[in-house]
């Protein structure tokens, strides 16, 4: 090869490989602890596809649901490092990394119905959790919705003596150790992966999540009596790491932030049916039995659960006490 035609042939190969290489899409790794059949695990898929498409291919978003890649605990480590780029932990899983604000959202009672949830969610209060997270490197994208909590054991949950000694499984949340506390019960943290195995074996009697949590981890296959509650809220926020969005190429982050806008109009959107299905199907198992509080049961476990606002303004701060002015509750 003449000298000439050398430099050209390392000229053309250093062209193909140099944009070979601006080719790589770029890989963001959405971890969560939930089934793909759920809102939030229908929600991270409509998001790869939103995200990949209004990218044209330039991202590659690769969903790992149901604790495949990481669990309750590890995850949050994993996107301080870089190993993750986007998690949505439930708001009962932000005090390890220094926000137990979010847990305000995990009161019992504390939204006036779905409606309080959206408003409070959608105002200053949900702007401002989101906010917080700033100070830990962290960019909050958005706010899923889940429904609300059941609980269950192998014996009827209907008053608060009948949870008397009972050890129930939580997520992590303060909140949720005072109000089963208030209630008599032994609450223990477990990573959400553990809990079909501790309550078949015994472990813990009872737990509480919603109808879509319940039905894709077969929870109902080993509670025998479920009570559909509505106690509390199950919320997520949507996390991501603050360097490596920033670090995006402007396009590509306003193109995934738009995906991500549409992702959380359509989870949130589905949150409410995906239970009612799931609800349904739980019932025509036959497996668990289905039981709703009369008002004066409604009424003992609001009574029960009174303590609890004010030892979290203790513990959790002003924003308690700004969560229960909305829904119209006294200290
Ligand atoms: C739990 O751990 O009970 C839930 O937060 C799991 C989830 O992400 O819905």
């Amino acid at each position: 090869m003449k000298r000439r035609d050398a430099i050209a042939a390392v000229g053309s190969l250093a062209l193909a490989g140099g944009s070979a290489f601006a080719q790589q899409p770029i890989i963001v790794k959405f971890s969560h602890v939930v089934t793909n059949d759920t809102p939030k695990g229908k929600g991270a898929l409509k998001f790869k596809e939103l995200a990949e498409k209004y990218t044209n291919g330039k991202v590659k978003v690769e969903v790992y649901p149901n604790s495949t890649l990481y669990k309750d605990k590890e995850e949050m480590d994993a996107l301080n490092s870089g190993s993750v780029q986007m998690l949505a932990p439930s708001t009962a899983k932000f005090r390890p990394i220094g926000v137990p604000e979010f847990e305000a959202m995990d009161l019992p009672y504390i939204f006036n119905g779905q409606e309080g949830y959206e408003k409070t969610v959608k105002g200053p209060i949900g702007k401002g959790l989101l906010k917080k997270l700033e100070a830990k490197g962290i960019t909050g994208l958005a706010f899923w919705d889940n429904g609300f909590h059941m609980v269950s054991a192998n014996k009827p949950l209907l008053m608060p003596a009948d949870f008397q000694g009972i050890k129930v499984r939580i997520s992590g949340s303060k909140i949720a150790d005072l109000y089963f506390r208030a209630l008599g019960a032994l609450p223990q943290i477990l990573a959400f992966s553990e809990v079909y195995q501790a309550l078949q074996t015994g472990v813990v009697d009872g737990c509480e999540n919603t109808p879509s949590n319940y039905y894709t981890q077969k929870f109902f296959e080993v509670q025998k009596h479920i009570t559909n509650s509505q106690h509390a809220h199950l919320q997520y926020a949507v996390i991501t790491n603050t360097k490596w969005w920033n670090g995006l190429p402007a396009d590509i982050r306003n193109q995934l932030a738009k995906a991500m806008e549409e992702a959380t109009e359509y989870s949130n959107g589905i949150a409410k049916e995906e239970n009612v299905d799931a609800l349904a199907k739980i019932k025509a198992s036959g497996k668990s039995t289905v039981h709703v509080l009369t008002p004066d049961q409604v009424a003992a476990w609001k009574k029960a659960f009174q303590p609890v606002y004010t030892e979290a303004q203790g513990k959790i701060g002003p924003i308690v006490a700004e969560l229960m002015k909305e829904a119209g509750i006294k200290a």
